[in-house]
C-alpha cells in the first residue's frame, strides 16, 4: 500500500496537469464568426417602421454556416437564433405583410432548408407590480445601434413610470470568445450573443412584491428542456458567485444540445457594483405554456406548430427596494447555439494548482532523481567491492 503511494500522487498530479492544459486550450478557443449588424433588413427608404417596431439584424458567419440573430420590438421583446449550414442564408422580410395585422409568414430565412435550428427568447411580463412588456412603449433601436462594437440598446417605458424610469435590453453579439468587463463577466464565444436587462427609476408600489422577470421561448420541436446549475470552485470573474444555470435544448436522446441560454444567479443594484450590491435571484422550473408570447416577429416566422415554454427569475430584493434604495437592477444572460461556453479554472486559479500541485511534483521527481542516482551509486560501489577483493 504504501510502496503505491508516490505512483498515485504522480498520476493525481498528472491528471490535475491535463485538465490545466484544457483550460488553456478551452479559453484560447479561435473559432471565430464574422459579425455584422444591419436596422430593419429589407426596410427602404422612404418607407419607414412605425414607433416602436424595430429590427436588428445581427449576421455572425462563418465558412460554412451562418448564425442569424434577430433583436425585435413590436409587442413584447424577443430575440431570435437561427443557425443554417450556409454561409449564403439570408434573411426576408415581407414589410407590408409583417405590419399588418396578419403577419403570418412575412419573415423568412432562405434557403428553408439550411435551417438547422431555430428558436425564440421573449421578454413577456416585469411582475413588480404586473408589467406586461408588450404594453410598453419602445424607444428607436436604430439610435443605439453600434456597428462597430456589435451593440445595441433597446429601452422602453410603462405608462405608470415616472419619467425617468426605465427597463432597457442592452445586446451585444460576438464574433469571437471572450468576457465582458462588467459584472458577471460572462464568458461568450463566437455562437453566442448577450443580453443585459436593465431596470431603472422603477419605485415598487409595495415594499412586499418581489420583482419577477417572466421569459418564454419558442421553438419548434417539442424537445426537452431543463435549467441545469453548475457549481464551480472559481469566483474570480464573478465575485461571491459559484454557480452558472443553464436552460438548455438537448438533441433527442443524446448529451449535446442545439441551443442554450446561460446566467449566473446575481443581479446587481448598482451600475458599477461592490461586491455587497449583489443579490441572489432563482428560477422556476420550466413550464409548457399553452400559447405563444404577443411578439409580433413569432407568427411572423414560425409556422404554426411550435412549442412556448416558461419560466420566472426572481429576484431578491423584496427589502432593498426602498425609496432608499439605488433604484437599479441589472441582470445578464447569454443566448447561442450548440454547447454553452464553460469556465473552466482561471488563470490564478491555476496558478495556485500549479504551485501547489507542481512543487510536489517537482520534488517527487527530484526524489526520484537523487533516489536512482544514489541507488546506482552504491550499486557501483557494491560491484567494484567485490573485484577489489578477489
Ligand atoms: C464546417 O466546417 C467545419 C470544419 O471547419 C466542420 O467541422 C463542420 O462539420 C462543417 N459544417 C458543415 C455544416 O458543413
Ligand atoms: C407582401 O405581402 C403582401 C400582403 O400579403 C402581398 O400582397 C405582397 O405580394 C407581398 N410581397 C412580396 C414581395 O412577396
Ligand atoms: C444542410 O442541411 C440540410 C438538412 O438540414 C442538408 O440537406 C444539406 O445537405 C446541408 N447542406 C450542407 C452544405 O451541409
Ligand atoms: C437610422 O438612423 C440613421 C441616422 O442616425 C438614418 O440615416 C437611418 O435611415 C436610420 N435607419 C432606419 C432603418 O431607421
Ligand atoms: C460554433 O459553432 C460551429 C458550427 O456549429 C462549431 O463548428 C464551433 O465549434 C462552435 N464554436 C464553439 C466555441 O462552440
Ligand atoms: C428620477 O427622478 C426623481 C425626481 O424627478 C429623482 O428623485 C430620482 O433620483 C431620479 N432617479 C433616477 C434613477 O435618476
Ligand atoms: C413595508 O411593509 C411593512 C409591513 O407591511 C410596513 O410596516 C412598512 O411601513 C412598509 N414600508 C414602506 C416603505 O412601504
Ligand atoms: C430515443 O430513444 C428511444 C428509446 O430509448 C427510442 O424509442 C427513440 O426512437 C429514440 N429517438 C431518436 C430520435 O433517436
Ligand atoms: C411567473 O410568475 C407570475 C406571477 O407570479 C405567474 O402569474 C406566471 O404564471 C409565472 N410564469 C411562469 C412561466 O411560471
Ligand atoms: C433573500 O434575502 C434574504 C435577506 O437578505 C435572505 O434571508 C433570503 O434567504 C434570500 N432568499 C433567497 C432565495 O436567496
Ligand atoms: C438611507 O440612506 C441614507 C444616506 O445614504 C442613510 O443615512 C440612511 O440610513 C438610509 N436609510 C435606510 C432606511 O436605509
Amino acid at each position: 500500500m504504501n510502496s503505491n503511494k508516490p505512483e498515485y500522487l504522480i498520476y493525481f498530479t498528472l491528471f490535475h496537469f491535463l485538465c490545466c492544459v484544457n483550460g488553456f486550450v478551452w479559453n484560447g478557443d479561435t473559432f471565430r464568426r464574422k459579425v455584422s449588424l444591419e436596422m430593419n433588413p429589407g426596410l427602404t427608404p422612404p418607407s419607414v417602421a412605425p414607433p416602436g417596431v424595430s429590427m436588428l439584424h445581427t449576421r455572425a458567419l462563418s465558412h460554412n454556416d451562418t448564425l442569424h440573430f434577430l433583436f425585435c420590438s413590436g409587442g413584447a421583446p424577443a430575440l431570435l437564433l437561427i443557425h443554417t449550414n450556409s454561409s449564403e442564408s439570408e434573411v426576408h422580410v415581407n414589410w407590408t405583410k409583417f405590419l399588418s395585422t396578419d403577419p403570418t409568414g412575412s419573415v423568412k430565412v432562405e434557403p428553408e432548408s439550411s435551417v438547422q435550428h431555430r428558436g425564440a427568447l421573449v421578454f413577456t411580463n416585469s411582475v413588480l407590480s404586473p408589467y406586461r412588456l408588450h404594453e410598453f412603449e419602445w424607444d428607436d433601436v436604430n439610435k443605439t445601434v453600434d456597428y462597430t462594437h456589435h451593440t445595441a440598446q433597446l429601452c422602453g417605458r410603462h405608462a405608470s413610470f415616472s419619467s425617468n424610469a426605465s427597463l432597457c435590453l442592452h445586446f451585444s453579439a460576438y464574433d469571437c470568445s471572450g468576457r465582458e468587463e462588467a459584472w458577471p463577466s460572462l464568458l461568450h464565444h463566437a455562437n453566442s450573443s448577450q443580453l443585459r436587462v436593465v431596470l431603472k427609476g422603477v419605485m415598487p408600489r409595495t415594499n412586499q412584491s418581489h420583482f419577477t422577470l417572466e421569459l418564454q421561448t419558442v421553438n419548434e420541436a417539442g424537445l426537452l428542456t431543463q435549467v441545469d446549475v453548475h457549481r464551480s470552485i472559481d469566483d474570480e470573474y464573478t465575485p461571491s458567485i459559484f454557480q452558472v444555470s443553464e436552460w438548455v435544448w438537448p438533441h433527442d436522446n443524446s448529451s449535446s444540445t442545439v441551443g442554450f441560454f446561460q446566467w449566473k444567479p446575481v443581479v446587481y443594484q448598482k451600475s458599477l457594483p461592490a461586491i455587497e450590491d449583489a443579490t441572489p435571484c432563482i428560477n422556476s422550473e420550466p413550464v409548457t405554456l399553452p400559447q405563444a408570447p404577443p411578439s409580433r416577429i413569432i407568427p411572423a416566422y414560425f409556422n404554426q406548430h411550435h412549442f412556448t415554454h416558461g419560466l420566472n427569475i426572481t429576484f431578491n430584493v423584496t427589502s432593498e427596494l426602498t425609496p432608499n434604495s439605488t433604484q437599479y437592477l441589472s441582470w445578464t444572460m447569454l443566448a447561442g447555439i450548440g454547447t454553452p461556453p464553460s469556465d473552466f479554472f482561471s488563470s490564478l486559479v491555476i496558478a495556485i494548482m500549479a504551485v501547489g500541485l507542481g512543487t510536489p511534483l517537482i520534488l517527487l521527481a527530484a526524489g526520484g532523481v537523487y533516489i536512482c542516482v544514489w541507488k546506482r551509486k552504491r550499486d557501483t560501489l557494491g560491484h567494484y567491492e567485490p573485484i577489489n577483493q578477489g
